[in-house]
């Protein structure tokens, strides 16, 4: 259960927050004065404080600072009332990972949150190479290609080298990207991560860079940028193939310089950041197309790690299903089950298009098709054959759009893509919230849309998570 430190001095909207908190799944501390919040972060590990920005014993300003000061990891959230959002831009340059402006909606808090807590876990959940460690993560795998990655990871990690990470979806990109940081000299100071394939275009300058009040339609006051707040720390750009041209421009002046300008400011910042990123894209493929610039590719591809198809280290396959069978009866609570040596063979010849993710997959269902007994072959074939299923529907899909795009060409139609979306949505929202048990949080984490989004579109298609979770 993620920890948060609720520090507030107004005793209802503390006891509020815990209540709507802890229906989330959070535990909840609460400190009523600044100084006393700041003694119990420093001495407890929480996922996330929350700090209210007018408070007794210490300012919530003052504790942003003493407290990153000692504590350079811990996600911090600022509650400031209306008219202050400058000093909560303040608090971000001290090390607030975010801020709220009072009154806020309780999704905005859980989604600021939980983005927090994500955060967090990047940073401490340590990394394991080549050991199976069930009490944290690990990079399993002791193939010839797996023992070059190590090596490469020490070789980087302790410098400030610019390091891209490529492999095709699900070969552990990120993993990777965590491994560096926590053996790089950085590994004390913060870790962002921006998935840039999943912020808007218009959105992920600012996102980046920051922006002045102004600066566009609907800037209403200054935003300090990733780039700015990861400050000493390390950046991690993930599916960085997805950025624009625009925005690669900008990239590559900041990559150069080492400099940022916020959006609609001429000022220079000096920004001291160690950048990495990753792309399940062919960059060579896209820059041919014009869609990546060279340069910037130049730039970043310094340091390479390559991570190959898991079926290109079949021979890990045997020692990653025993790992992930092992997680998964710890999480169930279950005695990890025996294995047939056959149902470990036939996962060592299937072609996995997504890869260790989608091996990670099949082995989770086949436990739970099996439990309590010992994963068969016949199960290991069965959770595939299910998981061929796609292809199937795939033909369903390809007649569906083929029906769309013949109404479509006769004027029976005249917005294809928003009928498709439209006709799309209930089912993947549905499934969503279903599979959630009813819990919107998480169906909205899944599908990547905020909880408010969740709980509009839950209400326009009809859909009550308040049944659903009566019919499970
Ligand atoms: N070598 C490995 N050992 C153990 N677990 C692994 C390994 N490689 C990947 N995984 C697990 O597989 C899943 C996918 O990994 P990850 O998210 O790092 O992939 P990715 O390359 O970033 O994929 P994508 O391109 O789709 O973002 C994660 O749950 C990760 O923990
Ligand atoms: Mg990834």
């Amino acid at each position: 259960m993620p920890k948060v430190l609720l520090i507030e001095d107004d005793a209802s909207t503390a006891a509020s927050l815990q209540k709507v908190l802890s229906a989330e799944g959070y535990e909840v501390d609460i400190a009523a004065r600044g100084d006393d919040g700041l003694a119990r972060a420093r001495e407890h590990n929480y996922n996330v404080v929350v700090t209210d920005l007018r408070l007794p014993g210490l300012g919530g300003l003052e504790l942003v600072a003493q407290l990153h000061a000692a504590k350079p990891k811990q996600p911090i959230i600022l509650m400031t009332a209306h008219g202050s959002t400058e000093t909560a831009i303040e608090a971000t340059k001290l090390g607030a990972c975010d801020y709220l402006v009072k009154p806020f909606e309780a999704d905005e808090l859980f989604d600021l949150i939980a983005s927090a807590v994500a955060s967090s876990r990047l940073m401490s959940e340590p990394v394991d190479m080549g050991e199976a460690r069930l009490d944290c993560s690990a990079i399993i795998g002791n193939s010839r290609a797996m023992q070059a990655i190590y090596k490469e990871i020490g070789r980087v990690a302790a410098t400030s080298a610019t390091v891209l990470i490529r492999g095709p979806t699900g070969t552990g990109k990120e993993l990777i990207a965590r491994a560096i940081y926590q053996h790089s000299d950085r590994a004390d100071k913060p870790f962002i991560a921006v998935n840039c394939a999943a912020i808007p275009d218009a959105l992920l300058e600012s996102e980046l860079f920051g922006h002045e009040r102004g600066a566009f339609t609907g800037a209403q006051s200054r935003r300090i940028g990733r780039f700015e707040q990861a400050h000493g720390g390390t950046l991690f750009l993930d599916e960085i193939g997805d950025l624009n041209a625009n925005t690669q421009g900008k990239l590559l002046r900041v990559l150069q310089e080492r400099r940022i300008q916020r959006l609609g400011s001429q000022a220079d910042v000096a920004v001291d950041v160690r950048v990495l990123a990753a792309t399940h894209r062919d960059l060579e493929e896209a820059i041919q197309e014009k869609e990546f610039r060279q340069d910037l590719f130049y730039r970043l591809s310094v340091v390479t790690i390559a991570l190959p198809p898991l079926a290109r280290r079949a021979e890990d396959i045997p020692q990653l299903a025993k790992y992930f069978i092992q997680r998964y009866a710890r999480e169930l609570g279950l005695q990890a089950p025996a294995v047939q040596p056959e149902a470990i063979a036939f996962l060592q010849n299937q072609p996995w298009p997504g890869n260790v993710r989608e091996l990670e997959n099949v082995v989770r269902q086949a436990l739970l098709l099996a439990r309590p007994f010992a994963i068969s072959l016949e199960h290991a074939q069965q959770v595939i054959a299910k998981a061929a299923q796609p292809a199937a529907d795939h033909q369903a899909h390809a007649a569906y759009v083929a029906e769309l795009l013949a109404r479509a060409q006769k004027g029976e139609v005249q917005d294809a893509y928003a009928r498709m979306i439209a006709d799309l949505e209930p089912e993947l929202f549905s499934q969503a919230i279903r599979l959630a048990h009813g819990n919107q949080a998480k169906a909205a984490r899944w599908l990547g849309v905020t909880r408010l989004k969740m709980r509009e579109k839950l209400a326009q298609l009809g859909l009550h998570p308040a049944q659903n979770e009566q019919d499970e």
